[in-house]
């Protein structure tokens, strides 16, 4: 248990940990590579250790020294290994298509919030290039046979970031070429990575078409991470003034600066640069008044991460705001329709579930309460957060999940 106590203001310089979907990714394809890669400011929260770990099981080389890792891929992987992916969606996703194009047999499994989540979405389309992977009953453990697979044209029903990577995970090593289209873009990490590593991949609007390619290692140079950068932004914006530093802002990722731009939040993108193939900038966010806002599907997927915050926010803002689109909240970490929506509650807010999203009535002044985080770390912060900007602050129960993704959240946060 944590006790958060209200701010009356909430400033400073802030340095964010790597970014998360940036670190899997760099360890899993490098894992799998020929040569030797160094990732700089690799995020070490626990969903990127279990990606270490499951690719050491499979005979990667990863060497550790702070937040710099060096990876060395193996052309022989180890083969009927039981792979634990912890809490990590990214990790059992992906690993399922990388194991598929790798021909590995290997058992996927995780902890009780992973077992609940759906896995039929990674089997289903890895089926069509002629996979033989195995649930149970549509969750994990995930069971991988190896099989010779052959290009195919995937067309996804939801805008997911881990499906379309695994479907490119399996593609880059099958015959023939894969196409995976989904109905809005999600994060574009893994297209970027395969590029820079030699692949055949072409991007053309929402759709990705990748051949048979080897790829090269390559030193990946991590930004910090704007899903962890956002809970500093959110201070700023109820609370003072928040400079985040060196902050990934490629665009399938800055859907919470579209929310902010219609919440009437006052903020700045300086020093823009490229680095590692990522745009980044130092962000600066300024206390604004806010106003209720409308998100519907097309808004969700560059900002699904961060959703519980943005309802937060709403929560403060002057008037009525609704979210829809966002059904896909509820098989996150946690039903994060529900555990939004209670946690506003719990703090004094007024929020309403819808089966896609919130419709949620601002007011100035929330006066605080306690919070249970599910052991979902994305809510723990957002509790954090919202209990800094109350009247009395209050009490988070389980907050150490934010270990997840943000270890020294709390330290970061002065507490
Ligand atoms: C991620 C994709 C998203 C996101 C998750 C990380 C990734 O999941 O919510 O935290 O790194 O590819 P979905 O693909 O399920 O939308």
């Amino acid at each position: 248990m944590r006790s958060i106590t209200s701010r009356a203001s909430f400033e400073g310089e802030f340095e964010l940990p790597g970014d998360k979907s940036i670190t899997h990714r760099a360890i899993m394809l490098n894992g799998g590579a020929q040569g030797e890669a160094t990732i700089t400011n690799a995020l070490m929260g626990e969903d990127c250790l279990s990606t270490c770990r499951c690719m050491r099981s499979l005979g990667a080389k990863i060497d550790v020294d702070g937040t710099t890792l060096r990876v060395s891929g193996t052309p022989h992987f180890r083969r009927g290994r039981e792979l634990n992916c912890g809490n990590s969606g990214t990790t059992i996703r992906l690993l399922t298509g990388f194991a598929a194009g790798k021909g590995i047999d290997a058992t996927l499994y995780g902890d009780e919030s992973l077992s609940a989540r759906p896995m039929s979405r990674v089997a289903e389309p890895l089926a069509l290039l002629g996979a033989d992977i195995k649930t149970t009953e549509g969750h994990g453990p995930v069971y991988v046979s190896p099989r010779e697979l052959c290009g195919a044209r995937v067309e996804l029903k939801i805008a997911s970031a881990q499906v379309k990577s695994a479907v490119l995970l399996a593609g880059i090593s099958a015959s023939g070429e894969t196409i995976v289209s989904e109905p809005v873009k999600s994060r574009d990490h893994t297209e970027r990575m395969l590029a820079a590593m030699g692949a055949d991949i072409q991007v053309s609007g929402n759709a990705v078409q990748v051949k048979r390619s080897a790829l090269k290692a390559v030193d990946v140079c991590v930004p910090a991470d704007i899903s962890s950068a956002a809970y500093f932004m959110a201070l700023g914006a109820l609370k003072g003034k928040t400079l985040c530093k060196n902050v990934g802002i490629n665009p399938t990722r800055t859907g919470i600066l579209t929310a902010f731009d219609r919440l009437g939040v006052k903020y700045s993108l300086l020093n823009k640069r490229i680095s590692g193939g990522e745009e980044t900038a130092d962000i600066l966010v300024e206390k604004s008044h806010m106003q209720a806002i409308t998100l519907t599907a097309e808004d969700v997927p560059a900002m699904i991460d961060e959703l519980p915050l943005v309802a937060l926010c709403c929560a403060f803002a002057e008037g009525e705001s609704r979210i829809t689109g966002a059904r896909e909240l509820r098989v996150k970490e946690s039903d994060r329709i529900k555990t939004t929506a209670e946690l506003i509650r719990n703090i004094g807010g007024d929020c309403e579930e819808l089966p896609d999203g919130f419709v949620i009535r601002g007011k100035k002044k929330l006066v605080g309460g306690n919070v249970d985080s599910y052991l979902d770390h994305r809510i723990a912060m957002t509790a954090a957060v919202g209990l800094i900007a109350t009247e009395k602050g209050g009490e988070i129960y389980r907050p150490e999940c934010c270990a997840i993704s943000f270890p020294d959240f709390f330290e970061k946060l002065g507490l």
